[in-house]
């Protein structure tokens, strides 16, 4: 039976705590919820999800694998306690953004460490999370750490740590980008004399049915847009306005400088 630790019961550790007592990979006996903030530990305490404890807890020793989800400033001072106590057979999974593996391996004096980028859907089990290990783990504690992860999402290996930070660029910051582009897909409803409500729902479900198609249909994304963008029509007309915008070179530039943003963070 796995015992795990989540260091760090904020947002993201709480999401997963809960996640994998959903799909019962854990129990909340086995479940150490780590969490300095006071006001925090009252509140997990009252949710009776796991144990309620701090970084210097000996129990730490027993938990098979350890999560760390503490945001990464907070790392190398947290660090200092939990090396106390940590097993070093342990599998480390962290989801500390730009936080590389060799400085959890340092720090912490542990070898087995993942590495894990999620995104904000995981907190309805719909996230996309991609990651990497380090060359200590072995097959079993991988597929162990994949089946963790899957419990709130989707999950796709790579195989460079550095790729992580295109993938940050990509799906880790993602959400963004389409709530972006609704927001003035809905902003320009209105100004058409749409009213607001109305135009909320016909962008949710214009995203939904768009993403089904691209999901499970059979044309690529350029035969669909050929599909809805008839010669001389409407969405010619606006793909155009795109196009003479460089609203494609937009993108890719967006997209590469969040990446090169990842790679400066992840230098600090
Ligand atoms: N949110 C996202 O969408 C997302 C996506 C991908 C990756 N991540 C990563 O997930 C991590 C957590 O993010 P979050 O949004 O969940 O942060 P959060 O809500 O701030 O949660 C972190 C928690 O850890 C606590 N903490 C700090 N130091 C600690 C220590 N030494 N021992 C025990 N607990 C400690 C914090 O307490 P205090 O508040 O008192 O400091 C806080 O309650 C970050 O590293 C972030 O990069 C987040």
């Amino acid at each position: 039976m796995n015992k795990i630790a989540i260091i760090g019961c904020g947002n993201m550790g709480l999401i997963y705590a809960n996640s994998f007592l959903r799909y019962k990979i854990v129990t909340t006996t086995n479940l150490l919820l780590v969490e300095k903030n006071e006001s925090r530990q009252l509140a997990l305490s009252a949710l009776n999800i796991g144990r309620v404890v701090t970084a210097d807890n000996a129990e730490i020793a027993d938990c098979n694998i350890i999560i760390l989800a503490v945001k990464p400033q907070d790392f190398k001072e947290l660090a200092k306690s939990l090396k106390q106590v940590i097993n070093p057979k342990s599998i480390i999974l962290s989801i500390m953004a730009g936080t590389e593996i060799s400085l959890i391996q340092s720090l912490l004096n542990n070898q087995q460490v993942v590495r894990a980028m999620p995104n904000l859907p995981v907190e309805i089990s719909m996230g996309m999370t991609a990651y990497c290990t380090s060359s200590k783990v072995n097959i079993n504690d991988m597929m162990l750490i994949e089946n963790l992860l899957s419990t709130t999402g989707r999950t796709l290996y790579v195989k460079h740590e550095q790729q992580l930070n295109a993938v940050t660029a990509l799906s880790g910051s993602g959400p963004a980008y389409f709530f972006y582009f609704m927001k003035h897909i809905i902003e320009a409803g209105v100004q058409m004399g749409i009213e607001e409500h109305i135009s909320v729902i016909l962008a949710k479900q214009t995203m939904l049915g768009a993403f089904q198609l691209i999901n499970n249909g059979q044309k690529s994304l350029d035969e669909y847009i050929c599909s809805v963008a008839s010669k001389g029509g409407t969405t010619e007309a606006a793909l155009r306005t795109f196009d003479e915008n460089r609203m494609n070179e937009i993108i890719i530039k967006a997209l590469l400088n969040a990446e090169q943003r990842a790679k400066e963070l992840s230098l600090k």
